[in-house]
């Protein structure tokens, strides 16, 4: 029996049982067996969830690029590690061997340090999704710099944020990217985010669409003649395993993201391992995860995770409705992908268009379907199993977090029986727990609660970047010696897991976390606006979208209420991106307030969703009045 990778059901609960029993040693064997380390390390794991502080494998040093790339060398040189296939499908894909890769990352490493880039330097990454993506990320991680992604569909402003938060001292960046039939002026928004940052002082940028840039002197380079330049081989930085690998912004309830700080050793280990199990890759698979790489899922689950088992994974420019809503199906056929990962609401698009646009491709090559960032609905499991898995593919709802670097439950293809919407069990080593609100833990089956880890596992974030308070407060204090996921969840009488989703003020649209908090603060700098409050409501394709109530200040009431509206939209626009535009907007005289001055959002979400039935008590409120005039105008 292999403790690395499981396949039949029996074997997962005795691997499950012994991570349980004795997890140091679980994990020593994993880590021992299946990497590459300069030096063993001294302890496998020490932990304290009251500081919180927790270490794997210290005293261990590696370089997980060696781990990615360099040992797969003299057994897959010649395989495709990157398959690209770009935005536009008539320019041809990109297969980029191991070799090839090696090559790309150290060059562009080599540039890196000589433009000063040091181990434990922050560099700050705004690329659309194409090759240079992946090699800046191990580019950074070859030489120990610390790479923060940010997603290229954020704004200036909030690009600005995130630099400054982590100081970074470069950016790597695009003259524009494309994005279906239309291209985005990347480099206008970097150039507009550093007329507040003032950390960077290089700019490297990719060429990819050819667009008319200015390039600020003494800042900014074209990164391609740099390449060209630079030496095709570069020795690793040697890290330890508690080293920083990488940044990775997230949204919290209070104005400022929070930068998740993962670690190497540990990291490396659960990514690599859960990419094993959870999509059962075999060497002649070709893996493909739809996200993108400024999301977590594309840190370990299109780049570290695939290759540090050597996989072939597939990256993707373009959208899923360009040149039409077959592009997923007709890339399946293409490639002959095998794996296929993706989110609810891309399935939730897809499944409202014509089934011609699945049917006239070839899709027998998939074995495995998969899911994440939000909880998936009956209807659109059963469109994914019936018409892109033909009831063949077992469908991988895969359950985890930025915070937890890795998948945390999920079933393991072939060995667990899937169930729509569930889960289902946790993956070894991640002992999970469901706590009522007076902070007991909830035993046995048919039970719901909040969802909470008992016990470290080798991917944990180590803290938010510069403020470990909040880390402390946000994930460790709501409940005693536990981890606290914000999610809420139940139990059924199998023991499967079902997501119910959050519980805190974050809001899921189109599977990206937003605060409420964020968008509140960008609606509120309005100037005719005094106040406002956020819900999400159920949504088609959405899963949630914004909903948001505002009150005007005097100066406000006479304008024009739909010009109003698109204001406020730009204004999010501008501040945080679209993503967190409102999908409606109603203008209240007041907001429903406890006496305490908390705003009462179970009352504007059922409002939101027009679930009248069961508002609740409201006779606590400061201001109840104001409640049945909010229902009298909704939208
Ligand atoms: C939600 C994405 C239900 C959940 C990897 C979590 C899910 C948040 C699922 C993290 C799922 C993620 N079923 N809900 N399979 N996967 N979520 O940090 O609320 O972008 O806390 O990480 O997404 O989102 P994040």
């Amino acid at each position: 029996m292999s403790n690395y990778h499981i396949k039949h059901l029996e074997e997962y609960f005795q691997v499950y049982r012994r991570s349980v029993r004795n997890p140091e040693n679980f994990w020593e064997e994993i880590a021992e067996e299946h990497f590459l380390w300069r030096k063993k390390w001294n302890k496998v794991l020490e932990w304290d969830f009251t500081k919180p502080e927790v270490k794997w494998f210290s005293g261990a040093q590696l370089n997980i690029t060696e781990n990615c790339i360099d040992r797969h060398l003299h057994v897959r040189g010649d395989k495709t590690a990157i398959l690209f296939e770009p935005n536009n499908p008539d320019e041809p894909a990109e297969h980029i061997s191991y070799l090839e890769l090696h090559k790309r990352v150290s060059k562009f490493a080599n540039v890196l340090k000589d433009k000063g880039i040091k181990k434990g330097d922050r560099v700050v990454i705004y690329l659309p999704m194409i090759p240079e993506l992946a090699v800046s990320v191990l580019a950074c991680a070859r030489i120990g710099a610390i790479h923060s992604v940010v997603f290229a569909g954020f704004s200036a402003s909030a690009l600005a944020t995130r630099i400054n938060d982590c100081e970074a001292k470069m950016v790597i960046t695009s003259d524009g990217s494309y994005r279906g039939a239309k291209t985005i002026d990347l480099k206008g928004i970097v150039d507009e985010a550093l007329e507040s940052c003032a950390t960077v002082d290089k700019v490297l940028v990719a060429k990819r669409i050819n667009s008319d840039i200015q390039l600020k002197e003494n800042r900014d380079e074209w990164l391609q003649p740099l390449l060209d330049e630079a030496y095709g081989d570069c020795v690793p930085e040697i890290m330890d395993a508690e080293d920083p690998l990488f940044i990775l912004y997230t949204s919290g309830s209070t104005g400022k993201p929070k930068g998740m700080m993962h670690t190497t050793g540990g990291y490396m280990v659960y990514a690599a391992y859960s990419f094993k199990n959870v999509f059962q890759y075999r060497e002649e698979d070709v893996y493909w995860c739809t996200a993108d790489i400024g999301w977590i899922t594309g840190h370990s689950y299109i780049v570290y995770g695939p290759l540090a088992n050597g996989a072939t994974t597939v990256m993707f420019e373009g959208v899923p409705s360009y040149p039409d809503y077959g592009r997923f199906w007709e890339i399946v056929q293409k490639h002959k992908v095998t794996q296929f990962y993706t989110a609810p609401t891309a399935i939730r698009a897809l499944a409202k268009e014509n089934l011609d646009f699945v049917t006239k491709y070839d899709l027998s090559s998939l074995k495995v379907l998969g899911t994440v960032g939000e909880p998936i609905n009956e209807e659109a499991w059963h469109w994914y199993n019936d018409h892109v898995g033909e009831k063949k593919c077992p469908i991988v709802d895969t359950w985890w977090q930025t915070e937890t670097g890795g998948i945390m439950i999920s079933p393991i293809p072939f060995s667990t029986p899937t169930k729509p919407t569930y889960a289902t069990l946790p993956l070894p080593g991640i002992q999970p727990a469901l706590m009522d609100e007076n902070g007991k833990e909830i035993k046995g089956n048919q039970v719901d609660g909040r969802l909470c880890i008992k016990y470290p596992w080798p991917s944990m974030a180590r803290t938010i970047w510069g403020n470990h308070q909040r880390y402390k407060d946000t994930y460790f204090s709501a409940f005693e010696n536990m981890y606290f996921t914000g999610d809420g969840a139940l139990r059924d009488e199998v023991g499967y897991y079902r997501i119910t989703g959050r519980v805190d003020d974050v809001i899921i649209v189109s599977g990206h976390n937003l605060g409420t908090a964020p968008i509140e603060d960008a609606i509120n700098e309005h100037p005719a606006v005094a106040e406002s409050a956020i819900v999400g409501f159920p949504h088609d394709i959405k899963g949630n979208a914004l909903y948001g109530f505002v009150i005007l200040k005097e100066t406000g009431e006479s304008r024009d209420r739909n010009n109003l509206r698109n204001e406020i939209n730009q204004q999010i626009s501008d501040k945080i991106g679209p993503i967190a535009k409102l999908n409606k907007i109603q203008f209240v005289p007041g907001l429903p307030k406890t006496r305490s001055g908390k705003i009462m959002r179970r009352i504007l979400r059922k409002i939101a969703s027009n679930d009248l039935s069961n508002l609740g008590d409201t006779s606590t409120l400061l201001n109840p009045e104001v409640v049945d005039q909010i229902i009298k105008e909704a939208l």
